[in-house]
């Protein structure tokens, strides 16, 4: 009997070996991500597909594909069309749950190099200008003390509040269910509304998936009703945020500052015009950047796939 096929698209930190005993493997060696046209002609010459978050996975090659599963390294999984994927009685796998620290840990990287302005203090050494200890000099807010809202409080958005703990911060939090009172009491958080959220939170850090519901979550009336003290912290998804409406109100001074590990077009263009701000810091999508957590990741999808290409059911599965 023939091994099935399948497809990964890029190199993996994690080994292959136990796929390679039932199936016949093609890894794509490039560091960026196969073409569109090529992914949709693997699509249709393999049973199972490894893919990450930069392939796009719609329905038009999910309809073409003779696959008999996919199995994502990520999480987040707005890249692939799981509605057509489930018509189709695909199975998606994702890789819920370990990168949960790795990104929370990232957030809080990001919460504190905004409030304590650590790129810009460390471009400002860099071009000389340190020239003597200043009252004033690169002054930032307090996070200790502090009120911070989280815009999903699921796995990623309880670690990152878990953390803020220790700064005994005050938390609010949205979601689209309220969590169980033990939970809330667990991390000292308050369901309120996305308004409210806004209005009185210091930090407010984006943890809810990218999709249509959350598409440009936060826009013009949303820059409006923070305060100028606040600063936005994303490491979600990139399209939850409305750029053009952040370089507004970031360029206004409209709120203080934000830190992104995610953005609208990924990577970002070189001539965005956040790029020319200075109160804002991004990083390259990076959250779940750690080499324990990426190897964790890239065994889940195979574990993912394997099963999928022995017809079980996905140990991380995606649709219904
Ligand atoms: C995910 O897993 O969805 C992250 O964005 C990348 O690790």
């Amino acid at each position: 009997m023939s091994l099935p096929h399948v497809f990964i698209t890029r190199r993996l930190p994690a080994s292959l070996e136990q796929l390679q005993t039932i199936a016949n493997v093609e890894v794509w060696m490039e560091r960026q991500p196969p073409p569109y046209d090529i992914l949709l002609a693997k699509a249709q010459a393999v049973d199972g597909l490894l893919c990450l978050l930069t392939d796009k996975i719609d329905c038009e090659l999910i309809a073409a594909s003779s696959l008999k599963v996919i199995s994502q390294m990520a999480v987040g999984y707005d890249n692939i069309d799981i509605a057509a994927a489930t018509a189709k009685k695909i199975p998606v796998g994702h890789t819920p749950g370990i990168l949960t620290n790795a990104t929370a840990d990232l957030t809080w990287a990001l919460i504190m190099s905004a409030a304590r302005r650590v790129v810009e203090a460390d471009k400002f050494t860099r071009a000389g200008l340190w020239k003597t200890w200043e009252p004033d000099l690169l002054l930032g807010p307090d996070v200790a003390g502090a009120t911070l809202g989280i815009i999903g409080l699921g796995r990623i958005g309880q670690a990152v509040a878990r953390r803020a703990q220790g700064f005994e911060m005050k938390i609010l939090y949205t979601n689209r269910q309220r969590c169980a009172p033990e939970v809330e009491k667990l991390l000292n958080a308050e369901f309120v509304s996305l308004e409210k959220l806004l209005q009185e939170s210091d930090f407010i850090s984006i943890h809810t998936p990218g999709s249509e519901d959350t598409y440009h979550l936060l826009s013009d009336r949303e820059f409006a009703l923070m305060k100028p003290s606040a600063i936005l912290i994303n490491t979600a998804r990139g399209t939850i945020i409305d750029e053009n409406a952040l370089y507004r109100a970031l360029s206004q001074k409209q709120i203080a500052a934000a830190a992104l590990d995610v953005t609208e077009i990924e990577p970002l263009p070189m001539d965005s015009l956040l790029l020319s701000l200075d109160n804002l810091i991004i990083t390259p999508h990076i959250g779940s950047a750690s080499q324990q957590t990426r190897k964790k990741m890239a065994e889940m999808a195979i574990a993912n796939l394997i099963a999928g290409l022995k017809g079980d059911r996905l140990p991380h599965c995606v649709n219904p």
